[in-house]
């Protein structure tokens, strides 16, 4: 015999570091292939309420896996394991819900049966660990807790208006996605593991794959540009914005700009289709793009609030564009975020923002100025971004560098060549939203004093180098 004190307290027996550290891993493989799967579901998506919910989203998830990686490295977790073995129960639940057959499907597996599995084992491991001993994970938890409360509530009301009823169509599939869950012992993996669904009727679907060209919001007619800058072919739309820019350059300005914005829709795609396309990226790598495609959704609603704002039938009134983004379709990923970054960079080193910010300011807009304003700020992190991981894609060297430069090039190419064969589609024709829009800018000015502000200012050419060689 020995002696002892007797204990003083009792304690669950799963509360301790080494258990702690597996369970919140098997929590970050959900959230971080949740954060890839939402990437690719917002680029298939064109529902455009739905579009940049899923955006937002997927931005969360990427600082929930974060915060959760951190967490789990601090308990003493080996670091290879933490980026390179991740739980593979957790990637095939995921990957089930990925396989929703439409955007609907899908919306509801995540929102209706794995979210609420990842907050019940969230609010599951509260209750097993200790508050005072395991204090950093509660509270990195009581806050992911928070954030998914807000989006399920967010998605399910936004459904609720879009597409009323989706989440009882869905019944089926998000059962099916619970008994897939609840085969692994649940995210937690502390519940008695129950058979595999494999004879249900919606299991073995194959695995999804992400689209190659998107479509937009069927609110919109079809168009494959935005601004006239896209392509130069189109004279008579280039002479109605002319005409609108006969108005004042600074009304030009603030119309172009919220456009502009709202197209700005197609870098989220590209880099959103990165993070599914890149699957084996060091964790900085997801954390970066998801902010980098989450500004760029960001940007394009800003634009979307600029023209709502002004009181405009958006739909009616607002080319969307899907050209960019198809014409890179066939291009592989790496090409496609060497060619943003090329348009990124360019455009952040002619001072364009500056420029665009002051002459908004002229115009006494302030909701205006404010998002280029923050939009600026954000372009000069997305050009850090792609400075970062093209060196780190393609190797830091001159060999790297001339990779860069010659999948830039083609790249260039290959857009000004799908300009050209859709020249003369009508979804190209940018005349008839300008001659629209025209009438209801000319009913809308306001006079206001002159501050003579010398407006050096034309919608930038992206590419007029290319374009002349053809
Ligand atoms: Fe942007
Ligand atoms: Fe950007």
């Amino acid at each position: 015999m020995v002696k002892v004190l007797p204990a003083s307290r009792a304690a669950h027996a799963h509360a301790r570091v080494e258990n702690a550290s597996h369970y919140l891993n098997r929590c970050y493989a959900v959230e971080r292939h949740l954060m890839r799967t939402l990437a690719a579901r917002f680029v298939d998506t064109s529902q455009w309420d739905y579009k940049r919910q899923l955006a937002q989203d997927m931005w969360e998830a990427s600082r929930h896996a974060d915060a959760l990686r951190t967490r789990i490295l601090e308990l003493r977790y080996p670091r290879r394991d933490v980026d390179k073995k991740h739980h593979p129960d957790m990637l095939a639940l995921v990957a089930e819900c990925a396989k929703g057959a439409n955007a609907e499907e899908f919306i509801a597996g995540v929102y209706g049966a794995l979210l609420p599995e990842l907050l019940r084992a969230y609010r599951g491991y509260i209750e097993l660990t200790d508050a005072l001993d395991d204090a950093p994970t509660v509270a990195i938890l009581q806050h992911i807790i928070a954030d998914i409360e807000a989006q399920i509530a967010r998605m399910r009301a936004l459904a609720s208006q879009v597409s009323p009823g989706l989440f009882d169509a869905s019944a089926e599939w998000q059962d099916y996605l619970r008994q897939v869950c609840a085969s692994f012992g649940g995210i937690s993996g502390l519940e008695p593991p129950t058979p595999k669904p494999a004879e249900h009727l919606l299991a073995a679907r194959p695995a999804y794959t992400i689209g190659r060209s998107v479509e937009r919001d069927r609110r919109w007619r079809p168009a494959l540009f935005h601004l006239p800058h896209e392509n130069k072919y189109d004279v008579e739309g280039r002479t109605a914005w002319q005409r609108i820019e006969s108005l004042d350059k600074r009304v030009a300005m603030q119309v172009w700009s919220a456009i502009s914005h709202f197209n700005e829709i197609w870098a989220a795609e590209v880099v959103a289709a990165s993070m599914w396309d890149f699957d084996n990226q060091p964790w900085d790598f997801y954390l970066d793009l998801a902010r980098w495609a989450w500004d760029e959704a960001r940007h394009s609603t800003m634009g979307f609030r600029a023209l709502e704002g002004w009181g405009w039938d958006v739909p009616d009134l607002i080319p969307w564009g899907n050209a960019l983004y198809n014409a890179m379709g066939p291009m592989p990923p790496i090409q496609r975020l060497a060619l943003l970054h090329f348009y990124e960079e360019g455009l952040l080193r002619a001072g364009t923002k500056q420029v665009e910010l002051r002459i908004l300011e002229s115009a006494l807009d302030d909701g205006s100025a404010q998002d280029m304003d923050f939009d600026w700020a954000d372009e000069a992190i997305h050009v850090s971004y792609g400075y970062t991981w093209l060196r780190h894609l393609l190797g830091d060297s001159n060999a790297g560098k001339e990779e860069m430069t010659r999948l830039t090039d083609e790249a260039r190419e290959t857009v000004a060549r799908f300009v050209v064969e859709h020249k003369d589609l009508q979804e190209a024709k940018l005349a008839p939203y300008f001659d629209r829009l025209y009438d209801v800018i000319a009913a809308m000015l306001l006079e206001i004093a002159d501050d003579h502000l010398d407006i050096q200012w034309a919608p930038v050419v992206a590419d007029e180098e290319v374009l002349k060689a053809l």
